[in-house]
């Protein structure tokens, strides 16, 4: 809930699984006092908008509806979680050309009723979404958001903390680069309290597998994922709206990272209350850099293949 007497409000543009789910984690933890629910199949938004408002008598007092554009206005957040999603056997790279498409008349929409708010996307291939939300939007980069490689890392965290028998919360380890396959581990600053990691090189290449492959792996399961996803958003949202100031590794413009430019990758970013304040340049080895660069030109190509 905000402080001042402005009430929050957060928009969920998507009520597929990602959208719902994020959108039942925010009203559990009490994140806002206004969350809207914006779908291009209407009835599933008020489908969703509903069954959640009758849960409200258990909860507090926030507000839930399905709405419309024009609800956008005066939204703290608005999140973007609407488009295809990765089927079995797609990378997240396969649902460029649908998503860019859809991504073309929301944020058109959104654009016309919000000016000044933080774009936070989700939708995949999630740099690549950001990047295009960002040239088509005009706003200030630190009003435009990807979820980057905040699950990715949440992810590693999670593994080298099972490994270890040790609280994933105690692990700092970060994955950095694309959301998708040519993400990398940053082992040379992965500490439990200040110090390294004893794993070997068989545990860190069977972790870091784990942790690219984790979507595949859940997708083959049971279709999709969406419940650590949206703790990621709600994660996001909380930084923002609580003007935390916490690092987070989220899709950010680089501007000469490790010499770097021009593309969206998940990095080390300060999240406050103006989305990012500033991006923190890790002290990474020759190795890792070279990974890095590969992931940025990666990215580079596939931004080339989108007229934008
Ligand atoms: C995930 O990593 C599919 O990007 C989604 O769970």
């Amino acid at each position: 809930m905000s402080l001042t007497n402005k009430k929050s409000r957060i928009v969920i543009i998507g009520a597929g699984a990602v959208g719902s789910t994020t959108a039942y984690t925010l009203l559990l933890r009490e994140r806002m006092d206004e969350l809207v629910l914006i779908d291009a199949n209407q009835e599933k938004a008020i489908g969703d908008a509903l069954d959640m408002s009758h849960g409200l008598p258990f909860l507090g007092q926030s507000k839930v509806w399905a709405g419309t554009y024009e609800d956008c206005k005066g939204a703290d957040i608005i999140i973007i979680t609407a488009g295809a999603a990765q089927r079995d056997g797609e990378s997240r790279i396969d649902l460029l050309k649908r998503n860019v498409a859809i991504f073309e008349s929301i944020t058109t929409e959104v654009l016309k009723y919000n000016t000044d708010g933080i774009l936070l996307i989700a939708s995949n291939p999630v740099d690549v979404m950001s990047y295009f939300t960002w040239k088509k939007s005009g706003w200030p980069t630190n009003r435009i958001i990807g979820s980057g490689t905040l699950l990715d890392s949440a992810r590693f965290r999670y593994l080298i903390g099972e490994k270890l028998n040790i609280d994933s919360r105690s692990v700092h380890a970060h994955i950095i680069g694309e959301h998708g396959d040519s993400e990398l581990p940053i082992w040379s600053l992965a500490n439990v309290a200040g110090s390294g990691l004893s794993l070997s090189d068989e545990d860190k290449e069977e972790i870091f597998s784990n942790t690219k492959n984790a979507a595949y792996q859940i997708i083959k399961a049971k279709g999709a994922t969406f419940y650590a996803i949206a703790l990621a958003l709600d994660r996001i949202c909380t930084a923002i709206l609580h003007n935390e100031a916490s690092v987070l590794n989220v899709s950010t413009l680089l501007q000469d990272y490790h010499g770097v430019s021009d593309v969206f990758l998940g990095v080390p970013c300060i999240v406050d209350r103006d989305g990012i304040r500033e991006v923190l340049t890790l002290e990474i080895n020759d190795e890792e850099k070279g990974l890095l660069e590969q992931s940025a030109a990666k990215l580079k190509d596939i931004i080339g293949t989108v007229s934008m």
